[in-house]
């Protein structure tokens, strides 16, 4: 079965055929980084107009690098929650508008279930295993049953991992987006140079939940001694304590979940996933069965959206074209993520 997938819910305008949920025929990814960067963040009104202008060309890479013509295709899947609603709007309406052309199934699908099935492209991964998603929007530890079973265990109690990322580097200077930038920069500097403050651990039903508005404010007043140039104060050691502090917040609930639940599988996904420091702690964890994306497959990409689709059309499950885009998905304790 040949799934196309769009995914359009913030600056990353994709698409990608597909084959069984497995086999990527193609996977088109047009980042709108340079139209936000003057911004240091997403604008989303611009998002949304990059969207409409480029998501028909999007589509047609698709089908031509994977060769194979639009009559071809068995369905068509788009990301319709979480995200801005004015780009969801764009990815979806298309994908609608083709599948209802072609008389073909539609699926809409969950940005976060669609990053923690991007693993699944690359490798056969056995439920239940403990998840990590971490992206400019969310940080949630959960246990993952099945591709859309999933049981959130903990979530950030105010800003998302990625953000601080983001903002710590919007505040530096350094450069955008956050992420990749401090993650660079952090390769080259000391980590013990700064000790930022960890939020301690909650006890009882809140014991995974991760926060991050603590050592986001933290860091930034350090601002002043990287102004005033103290000499430690440099870019990279800056970076490298955050990113240390950062990760370690997610390293210290992630294993506590894993020790509770005794499911020692853990897959990864979402744009925070390709921080090399994250990674690079987990892969010496030889007591652990550890699953990343391939770094093209962490940020956002229409491979993981058609790649889901399928499980749900291979089960019968379709949506009707009437679906409507949803900018938040309300995550509660203990109830799955994915409620439509
Ligand atoms: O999944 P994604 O592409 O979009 C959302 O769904 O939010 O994630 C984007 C986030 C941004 O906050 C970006 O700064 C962060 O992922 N990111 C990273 C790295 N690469 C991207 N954060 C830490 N280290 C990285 N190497
Ligand atoms: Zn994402």
């Amino acid at each position: 079965m040949f799934v196309l997938g769009i995914e359009s819910s913030c600056d990353e305008c994709s698409a990608a055929i597909v084959e069984d949920g497995k086999k990527i025929l193609s996977n088109i990814v047009a980042t709108q980084i340079p139209l936000h960067a003057q911004y240091q963040g997403v604008v989303p009104e611009i998002a949304s107009r990059a969207h409409t202008q480029w998501i028909s060309g999007v589509v047609r890479e698709a089908f031509d690098t994977a060769g194979i013509k639009p009559e071809r295709i068995d369905a068509v899947a788009a990301t319709f929650q979480p995200g801005l609603i004015g780009s969801l709007a764009v990815g979806l309406s298309f994908a609608k508008a083709m599948a209802f052309a072609l008389n073909k199934p539609f699926k809409g699908i969950n940005h976060m279930l669609a990053h923690l099935y991007a693993p699944q492209l690359e490798a056969e991964i056995p439920y239940p295993f403990i998840g990590l998603l971490v992206s400019g929007g969310h940080s949630i530890i959960c246990q993952a049953d099945s591709f859309d079973s999933i049981r959130v265990m903990g979530t950030t109690i105010d800003d998302a991992v990625g953000e601080a990322f983001d903002k710590v580097a919007k505040y530096y200077g350094f450069g955008y987006p956050g992420g990749q930038v401090i993650d660079q920069l952090a390769e080259k500097g000391d980590p013990a140079a700064f000790k930022f403050p960890m939020p301690s651990l909650h006890k009882g039903d809140h014991r995974y939940d991760v926060s991050y508005s603590g050592l986001k404010t933290a860091v930034i007043h350090h601002l002043d001694e990287y102004r005033k140039g103290n000499a430690a104060a440099t870019p990279e050691n800056i970076a490298a304590s955050f990113r240390k502090a950062a990760i370690d917040i997610l390293l210290s609930r992630l294993l506590l979940a894993v020790e509770d639940s005794g499911i020692r599988r853990v897959v990864a996904g979402g744009g925070v996933a390709a921080n090399s420091y994250l990674r690079a702690s987990l892969a010496r964890r030889s007591d652990l069965d550890i699953y990343f994306p391939s770094l093209s497959l962490c940020g956002d990409n229409g491979a993981m959206v058609a790649g889901i689709a399928y499980q749900y059309l291979a089960r019968g499950e379709s949506d009707p074209l009437s679906l409507a885009p949803q900018s938040r998905v309300p995550i509660y304790k203990r109830s799955l993520v994915h409620n439509q």
